[in-house]
């Protein structure tokens, strides 16, 4: 099952592109489902059809769904929510405002991507296409399981332990209520379902395309998305720019657009080397409707398949030399001055600007030191030799 991600700027074409190219894979007999995680709920829009909160036929073969954000929240969060109020109410906290605290920015959007975990379990799909939120900030939120892996192994299994043993105790000198058991419970489940979210959107099957309009704004984020998504093991396979100006019988007008357009998509090319920049011109009109969004992925793929898969290795991978071995991060787009390693345990962190990863090392590693590191063709190395002890 191919799994395709569309992400970008506010506005640039994302769920456009993603429909077309979902309406291209159901024209070639694939069973498509696209779906919408962001609030906004313009697939209805790009389809001109009314789509529910279900998988609902737009033409054969394909499948339009927009999360219910709100009901996924209520299912996942509302008991781990439930606890923290209590905890709030008896510190003093309003609970208006408690009620606010107790909502992660980004925590809906994240938390609709559970729908893609059970649709891609479900069988019922050859290819899935993700109309994803603005920025790559879910896909950084993904990241959580993985920094919480440490405390969810180790610490909560022992803080369930201790809490169930000194309950009693505790609720009546603290006044502050215990999490039942039931809290953990939802803890640990959010916690798996969320990890099995990340390792399907990282996986082999599964690719992000950066949707932009050649301006340098959309550009320089488009950027920043490349970078952030490298770091957190997600697979750019490709990019869109879309909105294009024809250039042909131009006014003074159209043709200085045309010209500055050129330019960015000079720096587009550039930035972007070795992956594919599909360009979609500026339409008359909005593409709505299946056979428009499916035009548009026509011309925008000009006979590129666009659901094979990606050439050559994924952003992370680990490979052996003779006394220890090399981890390989891709990281794309980054000055040398911009990224920080640090070893800690048997995790790697490694932080470019203000995102951090913590990378669990396999445990044939976690006993070797790290003896060199650097960032090559954009790309992190770090060397791992065995302990001489
Ligand atoms: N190539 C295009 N030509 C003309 N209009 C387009 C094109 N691509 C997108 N649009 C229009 O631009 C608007 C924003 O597109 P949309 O796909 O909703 O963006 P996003 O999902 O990134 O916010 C919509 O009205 C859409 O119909
Ligand atoms: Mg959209």
């Amino acid at each position: 099952m191919r799994i395709l991600l569309f992400t970008g700027k506010g506005g640039v074409g994302k769920s456009t592109v993603a429909a077309g190219t979902a309406a291209l894979a159901a024209a070639a007999g694939h069973r498509t489902l696209v779906l919408s995680t962001d609030a906004a709920h313009s697939l209805a829009d790009a389809f001109g059809a009314a789509v529910g909160p279900e998988p609902t036929e737009v033409a054969e073969h394909l499948y339009v769904q927009q999360v219910d954000a709100q009901l996924r929240f209520e299912q996942s969060w509302a008991e781990i929510q439930g606890y923290l109020l209590s905890v709030l109410d008896v510190a003093g906290v309003d609970p208006v405002a408690a009620e606010e605290l107790t909502v992660i920015p980004g925590a809906e959007e994240v938390l609709a991507l559970l729908e893609l975990r059970l649709q891609a379990q479900s069988g019922r799909w050859d290819v899935i296409v993700v109309d994803c939120a603005p920025t790559a900030e879910t896909l950084r939120l993904l990241a959580l399981p993985e920094a919480l892996g440490w405390y969810m192994q180790r610490v909560l299994p022992i803080e369930r332990r201790v809490v169930r043993t000194l309950k009693p105790v505790l609720s009546r000198a603290a006044g502050v209520p215990m999490p039942e058991d039931t809290v953990f419970d939802a803890v640990a489940r959010l916690h798996r379902e969320l990890e099995e979210v990340r390792a399907l959107l990282s996986g082999p099957e599964a690719s992000v395309r950066l949707v932009l309009t050649p301006e340098a704004v959309v550009l320089a984020e488009a950027r920043r998305s490349y970078t952030t998504l490298s770091l957190y093991g997600y697979r750019v396979d490709g990019v869109v720019a879309n909105r294009v100006f024809p250039a042909d019988g131009a006014d003074d007008w159209r043709a200085g657009w045309v010209l500055a357009q050129d330019e960015v998509l000079q720096e587009v090319t550039q930035s972007f080397a070795g992956l594919p920049v599909w360009t979609s011109l500026y339409r008359p009109a909005e593409p709505v409707g299946v056979d428009a969004l499916r035009g548009l992925a026509e011309e925008l793929y000009d006979g590129h398949d666009p659901l094979a898969l990606p050439e050559g290795p994924g952003p992370f991978r680990i490979g052996r030399t003779r006394s220890g071995a090399v981890l390989r991060l891709a990281l794309p787009l980054v000055d040398r001055s911009e990224v920080d390693l640090a070893r800690n345990g048997d995790e790697l962190v490694v932080t470019v600007g203000s995102y951090r990863r913590l990378l669990t090392l396999p445990a044939g590693l976690a006993r070797h030191r790290v003896t060199a590191a650097g960032l090559e063709d954009g790309e992190l190395r770090v060397r791992f030799e065995e302990s001489a002890s």
